[in-house]
């Protein structure tokens, strides 16, 4: 390591850190806010319940002014196969807890003032940001932590110093420009073998999904697990030498600078969709296999866009060549959302199994398992229709049904619908570790069943 780079490197970093930090603490004035917002947890019982819930929120969302947040699913969807909640605008709540006692519904109001669970979120972490943790050099030169949720100009920061403090192990790539001109980067993470024979790979990405912020701080945190311990602990040790990381930390980040600056529970991209006054495609319907299929949803003014086309988004785009670069390479594709606690294999847009399933559930129920001995939080196991809802066009399918990469999953994180997006920043490095035990069961199974000797 050349230390006088080094030190002249962290210099200007900490400058820069410590004076980009404090604007981006507060959002706009002008920020959408959620006050009267619930969040009603419900049970339904017989098809009619389906059917007049269904129609009411058609019919509202019939009625709403581009693309205002009136009702909409906050965990998993109508139905009658398991509780389910939603998210309904101060205007709107009545409406459906009359239906409920119309109908003898089933409900238990989650929360009542939504803006209060936001403003909380990040708040307290804000004070106790500086923890005990050594979270290693790269960390402190750019004022990346785990104790809080950051903006993107300082995960950006993290990005560009990793490969400063850690040239050994880690390259940098850009996948290519938002639609708002914003860089999307790739962490190659892995020491190459000395005798140069190709190592299995793994790609790991989150914030796919605005809102989801739990998603890239968890993905943040073991990328530096595995470049700070890499001398300390023997597994990542074993895991970096055999294996190549390629990690995306931020795939969305328009949409997640949205959501700190104005509409915190917004989900799409930021494209300006021609002829309607609506943002956004929900780049995670967006992949060109079986696009539009299922759940298809062509409005768009609802939160699953898919887009007018496959691939309309450079965010898509940008992944879409890297993922079809690395094919032969990689051995697992894990792609991270919140929230409910499910560890997903493919396929989304149909009840067939994959004919791998049976070795792929596998190693997600050894995951899962591995995942819950440290703090006992329970993660199913199942494809998205068995445990959620058909979905296409999302980066699973796509990794699947595209380019045969073997353990493809989709997890969503931690919670299972308390706070929901709005996971508490206390939180964040719990569900990093608990994740990368998960994380490491797979890789170690990468390892055995791939890399040469
Ligand atoms: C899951 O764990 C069991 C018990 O350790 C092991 O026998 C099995 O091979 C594992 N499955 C996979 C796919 O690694």
């Amino acid at each position: 390591m050349n230390f006088h780079r080094l030190a002249v490197f962290c210099v200007c970093w900490a400058v820069s850190s410590s004076e980009m930090q404090r604007p981006e603490d507060d959002p706009d004035k002008d920020a959408l806010r959620y006050d009267g917002f619930v969040v009603l947890e419900m049970t339904l019982t017989s098809d009619l319940q389906v059917k007049l819930l269904t129609d009411l929120k058609e019919e509202v969302r019939r009625k709403e002014e581009h693309g205002t947040t009136t009702i909409e699913e906050w965990t998993g969807s109508i139905n009658k196969e398991r509780p389910f909640s939603l998210l309904l605008a101060p205007k709107v709540a009545p409406d459906v807890l009359m239906l409920c006692h119309k109908e003898g519904i089933q409900y238990e109001i989650v929360w009542n003032d939504l803006q209060s669970v936001i403003d909380l979120q990040n708040a307290e972490a804000v004070s106790s940001s500086k923890t005990d943790r050594d979270d290693g050099i790269a960390a402190q030169t750019s004022g990346m932590t785990w104790a809080r949720y950051h903006r993107y100009s300082t995960i950006e920061r993290y990005i560009l110093a990793l490969p400063v403090v850690h040239p050994d192990l880690v390259t940098i790539e850009r996948l290519g420009l938002t639609y708002e001109g914003r860089q999307v980067w790739v962490v190659k993470l892995g020491k190459p073998r000395s005798d140069g024979i190709k190592k299995p790979a793994i790609w790991l990405d989150a914030g796919i999904h605005a809102r989801e912020w739990i998603s890239s701080a968890t993905v943040t945190f073991m990328l530096n697990e595995l470049v700070t311990k890499y001398t300390s602990d023997p597994i990542i040790r074993r895991l970096v030498d055999q294996v190549d990381f390629y990690v995306v930390p931020m795939v969305n980040p328009d949409g997640f600078e949205f959501t700190h600056q104005k509409e915190r529970l917004f989900r799409k991209t930021r494209r300006v969709n021609p002829f309607n006054a609506c943002i956004g495609v929900d780049a995670n319907r967006n992949y060109d296999f079986q696009w539009q299929t299922e759940r298809a949803e062509l409005r768009p003014c609802e939160i699953t866009f898919g887009g007018d086309f496959p691939y309309s988004e450079p965010e898509n785009r940008a992944l879409f060549e890297k993922v079809l670069d690395l094919k032969g390479d990689l051995k697992s594709f894990i792609t991270f959302h919140s929230h409910s606690q499910l560890w997903m294999l493919p396929y989304g847009y149909t009840f067939d199994l994959t004919p791998d399933d049976a070795v792929v559930r596998d190693l997600a129920v050894n995951a899962t398992n591995a995942l819950r001995a440290l703090y006992g939080t329970v993660f199913r196991v199942g494809t998205s229709p068995e445990i959620l809802y058909t979905s296409s066009g999302t980066s699973r399918d796509f990794a699947k049904g595209r380019t045969q990469i073997k353990y493809v999953y989709t997890v969503e994180l931690r919670d299972t619908g308390e706070f929901g997006f709005l996971l508490p920043a206390e939180q964040i490095l719990p569900s990093g570790l608990e994740t990368f035990e998960g994380v490491k069961v797979i890789a170690l199974r990468i390892i055995e069943e791939f890399a040469r000797n």
